[in-house]
């Protein structure tokens, strides 16, 4: 799978909704005469009565689940920070939980908490307790206090600000030196609001670790990696350093739930988990590619590792040492070669906390500098990255933050200034910039100079794509014969107008698509005239003008479900909608088909596919070679893949013991709950065309039965009236290269991509296209299925709320290319064939 390119999927909410408006929808356009008003309050007690039920046994599992949760259990609030004691010598001893100092001083420094907090009614009534967790040089104590508010009081809350227990504190704190305690000076103290899953008691030592490091590489990791680790832990590592050291954090392995609000790691600049302190919080599996590191802004860090019972997964090993604060905070400086490289500190780790760093470009006078950024990241919850009021770059007056895929600028004179700043919470990747000096009244000897300053090839310019990133080389083009021009002054083919994809970027392709009033408008853009329409003849190029046709039942076309009593079914994509259409309810047999069993929060980051996100998806192994091809489960006994699999010029392809299937698959090297079986038998098309490609389809019998799981489920076949329109957003799913002659990928992806019309298909395809095929991809390139992905599946998700698969990975121009999709076999136009092998 190549994919340059991801599009956040919050796809996954939106299939497991339950929409009661719809039939409300329905009702309200009935409600025209006076008579219907009858039916109309019948209609409307039923659907009352419906969604009753529906609430009844649906929803109300889960909303009794949240009542119980919000009403009947107390809030616990926890305020967590440090004080700073004055007037005190620091003893390392302190550092050890189990000796005499810390226990004493943390027993004084509680007492002194509850003391203060108890002096306060209203704090006083929901104190539970305060703990002292750690001391650092300074001397720093760190410390929280929990307080339990009763359900009934629960509307309080608000009260329960930061400033009230900071005030409070600070008050006590400022008498309490003159009491009891005479030997302890407070002279700060700091409390914020912090989740209560995160205080932890040293002295109970459960799960609780205390780490020094040193300029040697050390090791630690969580509970149970890397097998799993244990459901519901609050496991706490507090690291310490030499004075005058920071901590750097690499994460070789990291791999938790991929839903944060449910498993997370956080990191702490600080050793209270204290937001106003936290470095960053993560959860997912990275790849090694993309390890997480982090680096301490002193020689303190805390990492916390929060998990619920739900899903375990193997959890980290990371490695730690100390390097000199001298180091550590070193940035920015002087850059006067004419070209030159540099980066936030510590990239690709995440820079430090608390730091700023400027940087002076100067080159030779007379000439200007141009920067560009070929990484940025400097993402931070709740900031809006126009103000940037937290970390930013700064160039020439202007703040930078957030993620920017491209970001170049130019200066104004021989001379740039980039300035980089990072508060006290919450880090990130930082940048990776380049810059070069030119001249001016040259600034592109032979190329184009993008508005931005960056110079690409001539040829690039008005090519219809966008090579600047700013757009500017599209700009101001002046248009071909052959060519559509864009509102924003693009060219692009004019065969791609009205085809329902917005390939200039601003809709203006899209746009005048309606037909003329005699006329009608197919799927596909083309306008054919409206006596065409439902005469049972295909006139436009993907039949969507006989796709939904109201004839008396009876009359069947190319275009109608056929039910098993041989009726016809006028209606788009009857089969498997959860509507019976046929009388003999044919239409909604074996849809056991295309759900995820598995219920997905949400896919986050990444084209790396969850466990059980596609679990139709098979990895076909091959003697010794491991993976090679990809398949779809169609029954616990079928499996569909592509012809070109097993008809190659090697005869061993097709002796069925040389193969072995995997289904319930994610990562190539990991078997839990995988199913492996034999193939009994190797069917392919008896057209197949090694030359063309063409009917590149084959199906595998199992030697036994596959057992269906969350992980491993049937994708639904399409009948073969299905529409699949030009423009639908569709997934392919593979452990393919991930480019043109890379590796097969370890961990199953997934790309989006788009139904390409079947007139753009073939013209981009030189005519190779047969009508068994289709194209799908993206004509600007970037993401693609690759060698590898053959045989696997192409999966469009129907608003009926089920998956079918449109479509076989079998062949493409290279991958992801320009004007070079990819193309599929079309399971429509070969569901006849499957129907006569398998009786599926
Ligand atoms: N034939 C390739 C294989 O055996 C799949 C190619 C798909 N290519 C593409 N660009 N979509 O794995």
């Amino acid at each position: 799978m190549y994919s340059a390119r991801y599009q956040y999927a919050g796809q996954n909410e939106q299939h497991e909704k339950v929409d009661f408006l719809t039939n409300k929808e329905k009702m309200s356009s009935k409600r025209k005469t006076g008579v219907v008003v009858g039916v109309l309050v019948a209609l409307l007690v039923l659907a009352a009565v419906a969604a009753f039920l529906i609430w009844l046994f649906v929803f109300k599992d889960a909303d009794s689940e949240a009542t119980l949760s919000e009403k009947r259990v107390p809030a616990v609030l926890v305020f967590s920070g440090h004080m700073k004691l004055v007037d005190m010598t620091y003893d390392p001893k302190l550092e050890d939980t189990s000796s005499k100092n810390f226990q004493m001083l943390a027993d004084d420094l509680e007492e002194i908490l509850e003391i203060n907090y108890k002096k306060d009614p209203f704090l006083a009534k929901y104190y539970t307790k305060s703990v002292v967790t750690a001391f650092s040089e300074g001397v720093i104590a760190y410390h929280w206090t929990q307080f339990n508010v009763p359900a009934d009081d629960l509307e309080m809350v608000p009260e329960f600000s930061e400033e009230r227990v900071l005030e409070m504190l600070w008050k006590g704190i400022r008498k309490q030196g003159k009491q009891s305690h005479q030997d302890i000076k407070i002279s700060e103290v700091t409390a914020s609001y912090t989740d209560p899953r995160m205080a932890r008691n040293p002295r109970a030592k459960e799960c609780f670790y205390r780490l020094e490091a040193e300029t040697n590489v050390q090791s630690f990791q969580s509970p149970g990696f890397p097998a799993k680790y244990p459901p519901k832990s609050r496991c706490q590592w507090q690291i310490r350093a030499p004075e005058k050291h920071a901590i750097a954090v690499r994460f070789s392995h990291f791999h938790i739930e991929d839903d944060c609000s449910n498993d997370f790691v956080s990191i702490y600049d600080s050793l209270s988990p204290d937001e106003s302190q936290a470095i960053t919080e993560k959860c997912g599996q990275r790849p090694p590619t993309n390890p997480l590191q982090v680096v301490s802004s002193s020689n303190i860090m805390l990492i916390n590792l929060i998990t619920d019972s739900a899903i375990q997964r193997p959890g980290f090993r990371a490695e730690y040492n100390i390097i000199p604060l001298s180091t550590a905070k070193t940035c920015g400086g002087r850059l006067t070669d004419s070209q030159g490289k540099f980066s936030s500190p510590h990239h690709p780790s995440f820079y430090p906390p608390a730091l700023d760093c400027k940087w002076t470009i100067e080159v030779a006078a007379g000439k200007k500098v141009r920067v560009k950024f070929s990484i940025f990241r400097m993402k931070e919850p709740g900031v809006d990255i126009r103000v940037c009021h937290k970390d930013y770059v700064e160039v020439m007056g202007t703040k930078y933050c957030g993620e920017m895929s491209s970001l170049a600028l130019t200066s104004q004179t021989n001379i740039l200034e980039v300035t980089f700043h990072s508060d006290e919470s919450f880090t990130d990747k930082g940048f990776n910039a380049e810059y070069n000096a030119y001249d001016p009244a040259n600034p592109c000897p032979d190329q184009f100079a993008c508005a931005s300053g960056i110079c690409i090839s001539k040829d690039l310019q008005c090519d219809g794509w966008n090579d600047c990133g700013d757009m500017s080389d599209e700009m101001k083009c002046k248009c071909e014969k052959d060519q559509f021009a864009c509102d924003n002054g693009m060219c692009k083919p004019k065969y791609w107008v009205c085809d329902r994809v917005n390939d200039c970027g601003d809709e203006s392709d899209e746009k005048q698509c309606s037909c003329d009033d005699n006329e009608w408008r197919c799927g596909d853009g083309t306008c054919v005239p409206q006596e065409v329409v439902c005469d049972t003849k295909k006139d436009c190029g993907d039949g969507s003008d006989e796709a939904s046709c109201k004839v008396s039942p009876g009359i069947c076309s190319d275009f109608s479900f056929k039910c098993k009593n041989q009726e016809c079914i006028n209606k788009v994509n009857a089969e498997c909608d959860r509507v019976k259409d046929c009388s003999d309810g044919s239409d909604e047999e074996s849809c056991d088909c295309g759900i995820r069993p598995y219920k997905l929060n949400r896919i986050v980051g990444g084209e790396n596919a969850e466990l059980g996100e596609w679990p139709w998806q098979v990895s076909l192994h091959f003697m010794t070679n491991g993976h090679v091809c990809g398949a779809s489960i169609l029954s616990d006994k079928w499996l569909l893949s592509a012809a070109h699999c097993f008809q190659t010029s090697n005869s061993l392809n097709l002796v069925t013991s040389n193969w072995r299937t995997y289904s319930g698959m994610q990562d190539q090297y990991k078997q839990d709950d995988v199913q492996l079986r034999s193939v009994q038998t190797i069917i392919t098309h008896p057209n197949y065309n090694q030359m063309t490609f063409d009917y590149d389809i084959a199906l595998l019998e199992l030697s036994q039965p596959l057992e269906f799981t969350n992980t491993i489920h049937p994708i639904c076949l399409p009948a073969p009236s299905h529409v699949f329109p030009a423009g639908m957003s569709c997934w392919v799913t593979g452990w393919g290269t991930l480019r043109e002659g890379g590796r097969t990928a370890r961990l199953l992806q997934k790309a989006e991509v788009k139904i390409i019309n079947d007139t753009v298909c073939n013209v981009v395809t030189e005519g190779q296209v047969t009508s068994r095929m289709l194209c799908s991809g993206f004509l600007s390139g970037g993401v693609d299925a690759c060698q590898g992905d053959s045989g696997g599946p192409l999966a469009c998700f129907e608003e009926s709320g089920k998956w079918f698969q449109v479509g076989i990975v079998s062949w493409g121009e290279g991958c992801a290319r320009r004007n070079k999709p990819g193309v599929y076999s079309r399971v429509t136009k070969l569901r006849d064939w499957i129907r006569e092998i398998t009786g599926i």
